[in-house]
Order: structure tokens, then C-alpha cells, then sequence
């Protein structure tokens, strides 16, 4: 679908509530599956990735339902059951947080089963996750580190596992499979990645201990407990940007999740200089949440972004580099390199399209550098490679070009946050 974005005359005003976060509510369907009880999930995604998480774990035999469509009723008994008549052919769809997440559940069940993904989830690396298993005493077969995946189900046994990469989805994949293993198993990262697992599991009652960068699991049986989930900062970042570079915007996000380790984007815009404020700060089922106002400026300066940064605001590198096109110097991206592995290879794809529309942007090895400032031209036709966060941040840097700007696939929003146009509407 080829959308058309016209360049925005006034700011964007008012409130809006920022939909459920994609990673909690993946976590929600998950851990509640798995443990023992009944509960109920609040807020949960309406995006396509968290339906993919949903159904398959309907398929594993969980008593799944919706008592309206954000709210879901989970009975468990702690075990999954083969579904059969599927050949325990179980397809994640576009997620890689499905896949890499239920490949360390299912790598300990007494079943066989096999993971299938959409032809990008089919081309992103699986070896950050099949290597640690396979220590852990997993049987998995991949088409060279790719899925399909096979698992041959076993019990596994704990490890201590030094992670080279600082990623969520490896952490949560190993603390998954080692909840279910013999014996404690330990998985330090370089620096800290998003830790909702660690809080979810923790509030579910898991044997679970942190320390710095370090987590230890001992095999433990979840409880069931009601989870509400908060808004997605990564959807927030669209809106938090396009009221920073539309003049005249002033508006409040309400319900934002502010986790320390998610919340990169906040501290990348007070070094900018960008005018942003935080109220009525709370916790909502372990996680920090609050309401965010937003307001234009027109003197944002460049930064550095690196190191310890990158994994607190990986997903919204592709919006923030909208942001730095807007503000005067230099913004230089470092360490990112693992960009080039999302839905598409977010360096390469974003500085190809963002050029396009005069946005001056440099690729670089692990990252990329803007020289800011400048008036974008628009007028040309940008391609989103079927990537969710590109197509939405195109659409928000054509809220600043001089000439209308068209954005192909831009269906691809759903999978992560299908309110996205009707949000922008609500505001403009
Ligand atoms: C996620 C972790 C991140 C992020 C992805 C969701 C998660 O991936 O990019 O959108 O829910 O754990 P990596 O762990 O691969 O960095």
C-alpha cells in the first residue's frame, strides 16, 4: 500500500494514549502460558508479532481468550501440549522475539517441534540463540543458522553462558530454556538489554537474581497473576520526535513505559537539548510508566549515540535519525552494527531512502552519521522493505518536507503498532 504524507502547517495538539509495548505483551502471553494458574492480561497489543506469539502458544494446547479485544483470560496448567495436526509446525510470522523467546521454552519440552517464520523472519540470524542452547544440551536444526527451526525436545542442564552480544532476546531465550533445566543457569551481557523478562519473571514469583549485567535462573514454577501492560516507548519515540520538529506541537503521551532500559530516546533528546517532560511517574505490574509531554524546539543540537546507549533505544534509531536531520550539527550513531540484522537491514535501508529526500546521511559500518539542519526536500518515493519502524518514521520526517512524500508498504504497521496513522490524526 503506497501512503502519501503532506508536509504538517501546524503543530500537533492534545492527548493521546500510547497502545500497548510489543515486548511486554509477547512476555505476558508467554510466561502466563507456562505457569500455573489463571490470570488475566490487560492492554494487551493489537499488533500482528504479539497475535503470531498468541496463537502459537493456542496451538500448545494454552486456554487463550478475549474477554474484549485488549483484554485476554489465560488458564494454564503449566504444561504445553504437541498440537498434532499441525505436524508441531508452529509459525511466528514477521517476530523475532517469538521465535528466539519460544525456541528456549520448547528446546526443553519432551516434543518435537519446528519454527517457521515470514521470508525476513526466515533470513535474521538464529546462531545468537541455537549456540547457547545446543550448550545447554538442545537438539535444534537450522537451514545454516536460519529458521526453519527443528527441535528435537530434551531436558536441558544450566549453564554459565558470557553473551558477546547485549540482546534481550538472546537473555530471555536462555533464562526461558534455564527456568526448565537441571541445575542454575547464569548469562551475563556487555552491557544491560531490555530486562522485562527479569521483572516479569520476578513478579510471577521465578527463583531469579540480578546483578549488574549479570542474571542467575534456578528451575522454578511460575504462579499466574493478572498483568497489565503499559504503552510502548518504541511507538511513543514517533510521536515524541514529530512534536519536537513540528512547530508549534505541544501535546501529552499518557501511559508510556519509561523502563531505564528501554527509555534511551528520553536521555538522547535532554542531550539534544529537546523540551520533553515527565509526569505522574508509577509502577504498573513492575514496570515504570508515566505520561509525556511534548514540545516543539528549534534549537536541538547533535550528539554522539554509543556504547551502553544502543541497546536502551535500538528500535527507534531509525526515528531519531528523523530527529537529527532537524537539529544543527553533527549526530554520530556508533556500535549498532546488530541494526543491519532487524526486520531489514535498518543502516543500509534507512540512509538509501532518508537521502532521498535530502536527509544528509553517511553510512558507516555500525551505525551512520547526519550532518543536521537541513530543509528536507521530500518529493520523492521511499520503499519501507516491509519494515514496520521504517515506514513509520518516514511517514513522520514527511510531516517536514517541503513536497509530499509516498511511503511504500506502509501496511507493514501493523505488526507493531496498527493505531499509528489514526494517533497522528488525533493530534493534527
Ligand atoms: C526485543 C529485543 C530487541 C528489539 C526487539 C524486541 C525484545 O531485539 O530490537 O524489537 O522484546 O526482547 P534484540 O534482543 O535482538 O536486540
Amino acid at each position: 500500500m503506497l501512503k502519501t504524507v503532506k508536509k504538517l502547517n501546524k503543530g500537533l495538539k492534545g492527548e493521546i494514549i500510547i497502545p500497548s509495548d510489543k515486548s511486554i505483551s509477547h512476555r505476558a502471553v508467554m510466561f502466563s502460558s507456562i505457569a500455573k494458574g489463571e490470570c488475566i492480561v490487560r492492554n494487551f497489543s493489537s499488533g500482528a508479532d504479539c497475535h503470531s506469539t498468541l496463537n502459537l502458544f493456542k496451538q500448545l494446547g494454552v486456554d487463550i481468550s478475549f474477554i474484549d479485544d485488549k483484554t485476554l483470560k489465560i488458564r494454564s496448567t503449566g504444561n504445553l501440549i504437541p498440537s498434532n495436526n499441525n505436524n508441531n509446525i508452529y509459525p511466528c510470522g514477521n517476530s523475532g522475539t517469538t521465535m528466539r523467546l519460544v525456541s528456549g521454552i520448547l528446546a526443553g519440552q519432551n516434543f518435537d517441534s519446528t519454527l517457521t517464520g515470514d521470508k525476513s523472519l526466515s533470513r535474521r540470524p538464529m546462531k545468537r540463540v541455537i549456540e547457547p542452547l545446543t550448550l545447554m544440551g538442545a537438539d535444534i536444526t537450522s537451514v545454516d543458522g536460519h529458521a526453519p527451526l527443528t527441535i528435537r525436545g530434551r531436558k536441558l542442564h544450566g549453564i554459565d553462558y558470557n553473551s558477546k552480544l547485549a540482546s534481550a532476546q538472546v537473555k530471555s531465550c536462555i533464562l526461558l530454556a534455564g527456568l526448565n533445566a537441571e541445575g542454575k543457569t547464569i548469562f551475563t551481557e556487555p552491557y544491560i538489554s531490555r530486562d522485562h523478562t527479569e521483572r516479569l519473571f520476578n513478579y510471577l514469583e521465578a527463583d531469579i537474581k540480578t546483578e549488574g549485567t549479570k542474571v542467575t535462573i534456578t528451575p522454578s514454577q511460575m504462579v499466574a497473576k493478572d498483568i497489565d501492560v503499559v504503552g510502548d516507548i518504541s511507538s511513543a519515540a514517533f510521536f515524541i520526535v514529530a512534536g519536537l520538529i513540528v512547530e508549534g506541537s505541544d501535546f501529552v503521551i499518557k501511559n508510556v513505559g519509561i523502563n531505564p532500559t528501554r527509555s534511551g530516546i528520553l536521555d538522547v533528546v535532554k542531550r539534544m537539548g529537546g523540551g520533553i517532560e515527565i509526569l505522574n511517574e508509577r509502577i504498573v505490574s513492575g514496570e515504570p510508566c508515566a505520561d509525556i509531554r511534548v514540545q516543539y524546539n528549534d534549537s536541538l543540537k547533535g550528539c554522539v549515540i554509543e556504547g551502553e546507549d544502543i541497546p536502551r533505544l535500538i528500535d527507534e534509531l531509525p526515528v531519531i535519525a528523523v530527529l537529527a536531520s532537524q537539529a544543527e550539527g553533527n549526530t554520530v550513531v556508533r556500535n549498532a552494527e546488530d541494526l543491519r540484522n532487524k526486520e531489514s537491514d535498518r543502516i543500509k535501508c534507512l540512509v538509501e531512502e532518508l537521502t532521498k529526500i535530502g536527509v544528509n546521511i553517511e553510512e558507516t559500518r555500525d551505525g551512520f552519521i547526519i550532518r543536521g539542519e537541513t530543509e528536507l526536500s521530500g518529493g520523492a518515493e521511499l520503499e519501507s522493505y516491509h519494515d514496520h519502524r521504517l515506514a513509520m518514521s518516514f511517514y513522520i520526517a514527511g510531516l517536514v518536507c517541503k513536497n509530499e512524500i509516498a511511503i511504500n508498504g506502509f501496511e507493514w504497521t501493523k505488526i507493531s503498532f496498527p493505531e499509528f496513522e489514526t494517533l497522528i490524526n488525533h493530534l493534527g
